[in-house]
């Protein structure tokens, strides 16, 4: 059988069956200081202005947390260390890289159990000497063990993190040069539309079918823009931009089916934006083409916006199955989609451009069931 990184790990600072009945003969007399060391783990991390802001929510969360902790240290004592233990382990690891713990802290954090197991140990076994050397060598090791897993879960983190980085960069070239290499047959199409222009006489089905190209030509000309425009990451053209009537003409320009119905509210009292009218539309566009798809074939979006004293706020709603935890963490990046045929692009650059405007979307639950997508802007009439 493979060895686990987990099972090497244990080999490397040789913890075996001696430590395991070491740390199980320290349990009874640390369980009672649980909560106390619980208490001096927490007090350690309020009492530091940076890392007491990976605490938010307060009290009762501390409160909560304190408890986990207390359960953490239980079966750190007790075992068994077998492979569930560490997986485990591994699991609380990577919520603190999810909540984007800086990693520095867990060395400070862990020296903290450390010297309070330590002085239970040295009051429990210090008429012994040669059990309280077995005692601590033991939690060393134990701790050492726990600190690896978890810089082990900050390290996967990194390589998943380069991995798309790597995977962006081809893809961001890639997109780059085809856009390039659109633009000169699109050149040859345009300049041929006006030397046929000159031609066609009065012939007006011709005349019709050539406007058409023309159209359709500038779209092609304008998806080649934006994708060049995402990769190059160009300076907006910012003006006054009335915000609802944006949204309003991108709710008109998406396509649905007749079981979808779009609802508008809010959009008539927004004040102005200072912006992008072009990429401000996208923004919407993008948005709302995904809740047409995900309340597709039979359902409802809304959209609601709201001015306050720091900006407006536009929920984009849909009826639809909402998304799921695991890929809400990363729906902003760019090339992750839930849609068979979608490249994911859509949400990462809704996400561009309203940082780029000083605001932000984010994802949240509808109570009833769905999603919600909310675009934050700044607004100079709002301040
Ligand atoms: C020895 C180091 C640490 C241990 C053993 C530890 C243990 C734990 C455990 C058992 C959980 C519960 C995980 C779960 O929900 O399954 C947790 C969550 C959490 N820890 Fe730690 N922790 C350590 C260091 C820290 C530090 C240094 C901070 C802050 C500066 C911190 C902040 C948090 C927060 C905020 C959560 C909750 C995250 C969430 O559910 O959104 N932890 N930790």
């Amino acid at each position: 059988m493979v060895e686990t990184v987990f099972e090497e790990l244990k080999r490397y600072v040789r913890f075996g069956e001696a430590d395991e009945r070491a740390l199980r003969a320290l349990h009874p007399a640390a369980a009672p200081r649980f909560a106390n060391i619980a208490e001096v783990f927490y007090d350690r991390i309020l009492s530091h202005e940076e890392a007491r802001k990976a605490l938010v929510g307060g009290e009762s969360r501390v409160g909560h947390l304190k408890e986990t902790l207390v359960s953490w240290m239980d079966t750190l004592l007790t075992g068994p260390w077998d492979e569930a233990y560490w997986q485990h382990r591994y699991a609380i690891g990577r919520v603190h890289v999810r909540i984007g713990l800086p990693q520095h802290y867990m060395f400070g954090a862990m020296n903290v159990i450390r010297a309070e197991l330590a002085r239970i140990a040295w009051g429990r076994f210090h008429a012994a000497p040669d059990e309280l050397e077995v005692v601590r060598n033991a939690v060393g090791k134990i701790v050492d063990l726990e600190l690896a897993v978890m810089l082990h879960t900050y390290r996967d983190d990194l390589l998943a993190q380069q991995a798309r980085v790597e995977r962006l960069s081809t893809f961001g070239q890639l997109v780059g040069s085809i856009g390039h290499d659109l633009r000169n047959p699109l050149g040859v199409i345009e300049t041929s539309l006006y030397i046929l222009r000159g031609r066609v006489g009065e012939d007006e089905r011709a005349v019709k079918h050539l406007d058409r190209i023309g159209e359709q030509l500038g779209i092609a000309n304008g998806i080649i823009t934006n994708l060049l425009d995402m990769i190059r990451n160009r300076p907006l053209k910012k003006e006054p931009v009335a915000l609802g009537q944006v949204v309003a003409g991108a709710a008109a320009a998406v396509k649905r089916p007749d079981g979808v119905a779009v609802a508008l509210s809010g959009l008539e009292a927004l004040p102005a934006v200072d912006g992008d009218p072009v990429q401000l539309r996208q923004v919407f566009v993008n948005l709302l083409e995904n809740a047409v798809y995900a309340a597709s074939p039979r359902g409802a979006v809304a959209v609601r916006a709201r001015a306050d004293g720091s900006g407006v706020s536009i929920d984009v709603e849909d009826s639809g199955p909402g998304v799921d935890p695991a890929t809400q963490r990363r729906l902003f990046e760019p090339l992750i989609t839930t849609k068979e045929r979608g490249v994911g692009l859509g949400l990462a650059l809704v996400k561009q451009i309203a940082e780029r405007h000083g605001g932000s979307v984010s994802y949240s639950d509808r109570a009833e069931g769905g999603a919600r997508f909310t675009v934050r802007l700044p607004s100079p009439a709002a301040e």
